[in-house]
């Protein structure tokens, strides 16, 4: 059976989702997909203009209207300030009744250009495709029941040099896109490991998905054209693709990293490195304490793994 089809024969009436990035591209079409699919459906991102059609969008793609219910909270990934608000205003808005599953596709070509900083002295990309990720998921787990995805592009090979993990030295496009997926790959295995309330923690490959990202993009003529062309052809309709990750939080049994089918990767010696792993998760811990002070309850010693 497919996961559109098994995705038809689940029940999501009052199930409640947060796709932080979903005003546009990947994230929208899986916020549009759960609003076919009978679930509360929120969105998050910067444009307050884009996210007012999204929301139309939603109530136009709902299976039941009056049962549905929409929202948006605003945020800039790249600010502290910006995130802290918003977590703080989802906690409270998900105080009574819990958040069952929280993905995020946030990041785009323009917004975090390579050696850019961002107002807290992060490098912008990273602040933005890596560090959000894992202070949303982090600082959020009081409230999330079920399932945490991050949609970036699971590895296969590669390292991240713990001594320069913000690319001070090497900042080159390809480079950091090699640790962006290295980073959200050990996150996710991190957080299953510190996980005590049996969330599932998921980093998907999303392959190629029709979205405007190049479009904006000033990567050079030739990168922006031969990827607008790949896309424009190979890729996939966003809300089509959607099925993968609903079904993946909402049905599969272990998290995990996933490609665009939705197999398992694994065999991946840097990562599977556990010492790697600790190091990456304590530099990120302290750089995230310095500016959130995180309530260090949500950090759990390691538990029965619910990894695959
Ligand atoms: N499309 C693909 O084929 C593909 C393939 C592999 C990997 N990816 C990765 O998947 C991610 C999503 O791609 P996409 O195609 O969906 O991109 P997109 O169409 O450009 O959408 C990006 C989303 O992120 C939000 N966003 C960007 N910067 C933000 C910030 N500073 N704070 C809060 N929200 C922010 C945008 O909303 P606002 O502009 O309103 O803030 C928008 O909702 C990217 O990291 C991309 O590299 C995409």
């Amino acid at each position: 059976m497919s996961f559109k089809e098994l995705n038809e024969k689940f029940n999501f009436n009052g199930k409640s989702v947060l796709c932080v990035g979903g005003t546009k591209g990947i994230g929208a079409g899986i916020a549009t997909r759960f609003a076919q699919l009978g679930a509360n459906v929120s969105i998050a991102g910067r444009s307050a203009e884009t996210a007012t059609q999204m929301l139309e969008q939603l109530a136009k793609n709902a299976k039941n209207i009056e049962e549905q219910k929409f929202k948006y909270f605003k945020v800039d990934c790249s600010s502290a300030s910006s995130l802290s608000a918003f977590i703080a205003e989802v906690k409270t808005h998900y105080a009574v009744g819990g958040l069952d599953y929280l993905v995020q596709s946030q990041g785009d070509w323009t917004s975090g250009d390579i050696g850019v900083k961002s107002e807290d002295g992060l490098d912008k990309r990273f602040s933005i495709v890596c560090f959000s990720k894992f202070n949303i998921a982090y600082q959020l787990t009081p409230v999330l029941k079920e399932a945490s995805l991050f949609v970036f592009g699971p590895r296969k090979s590669g390292s991240i040099d713990l001594n320069d993990v913000e690319l001070s030295s090497n900042n080159s496009f390809w480079t950091a896109a090699g640790r962006d997926g290295a980073f959200l790959d050990s996150m996710t295995m991190e957080l299953q490991t510190h996980d005590k309330k049996g969330i599932r923690y998921f980093h998907v490959k999303p392959g190629v998905v029709k979205t405007d990202l190049v479009k904006n993009s000033n990567r050079g003529r030739v990168l922006q054209g031969v990827m607008s062309l790949a896309n424009s052809m190979m890729g996939q309709d966003p809300v089509e693709h959607a099925n993968l990750e609903v079904y993946l939080v909402s049905q599969a049994t272990h998290g995990g990293r996933y490609d665009e089918k939705g197999r398992l990767i694994r065999d991946y010696s840097w990562i599977e490195d556990e010492n790697n792993r600790k190091q990456l998760w304590d530099w990120t811990y302290n750089k995230s304490n310095a500016l959130f002070r995180l309530d260090s309850s949500n950090q759990q010693p390691p538990s029965v793994s619910n990894l695959a």
